[in-house]
């Protein structure tokens, strides 16, 4: 790995920004000529493709769920993440262990935060975790009822914000205010980063 090939992930409820701020962080960090690779969780695989169609089933048992998105972090990490830090890149994803954590662990009391873990522990660590913290209210204002998808309830996204922050402090990720307009929540991420790259 080279000195640069830093593993980023943002990670945050449904709405709060994740996609959005990884791919204007990907931009940013290419205008200061860093290489950068950009990718998501459920990934792109042929796993991930049956996890978004699983999105829109509320009929999949939760195991069912938590089995294959460790499935898929595990191929999107080997096959995928860990290729292109070795080339040298700084990696972005959108998403990663975390959202397993919260979202499978809270969608059934069968399933406890050390399994999720325990399932998910032989893929790598990403070096910086940022949370991007909203309302739910505020973040599925901008869905249509249509779009929704399962986890994308107000009462399920407080649970699920909570868990975030509770985490966040446990594990001493950063935490960004996606209440605030986009420019400055990105202003705010690229400073962390940056630090980061620092170090
Ligand atoms: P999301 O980022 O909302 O995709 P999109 O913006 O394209 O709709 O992610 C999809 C959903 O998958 C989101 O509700 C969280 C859920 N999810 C899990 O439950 N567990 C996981 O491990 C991952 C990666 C996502």
């Amino acid at each position: 790995m080279t000195q640069n090939s830093i593993f980023i992930v943002l990670d945050g409820i449904d709405g709060s920004g994740t996609t959005t701020h990884s791919s204007l962080l990907k931009g940013f960090l290419e205008t200061r000529e860093f290489k950068v690779y950009l990718t998501q969780e459920p990934s792109n695989s042929e796993i991930g493709l049956l996890l978004r169609k699983y999105l829109k089933n509320k009929g999949i048992p939760p195991i069912t769920d938590a089995l294959l998105f460790a499935a898929d972090r595990s191929l999107h990490y080997h096959k995928e993440i860990k290729e292109k830090l070795d080339q040298g890149f700084i990696v972005i994803s959108d998403r990663y262990i975390e959202s397993s954590i919260i979202y499978q662990s809270l969608q059934s009391d069968l399933i406890s935060i050390k399994w999720v873990k325990n399932i998910n522990k032989f893929v790598g660590i990403p070096d910086l975790t940022i949370i991007l913290d909203i309302d739910p209210k505020i973040a599925l204002a901008r869905k249509t009822q249509q779009e929704l998808e399962k986890f994308e309830d107000t009462p399920f996204l407080d649970k699920v914000r909570a868990l975030y922050l509770k985490r966040a402090k446990k594990e001493s990720y950063f935490v960004v205010n996606s209440n605030e307009i986009i420019e400055f929540v990105q202003d705010k991420i690229q400073k962390i980063v940056l630090q980061k790259l620092k170090e």
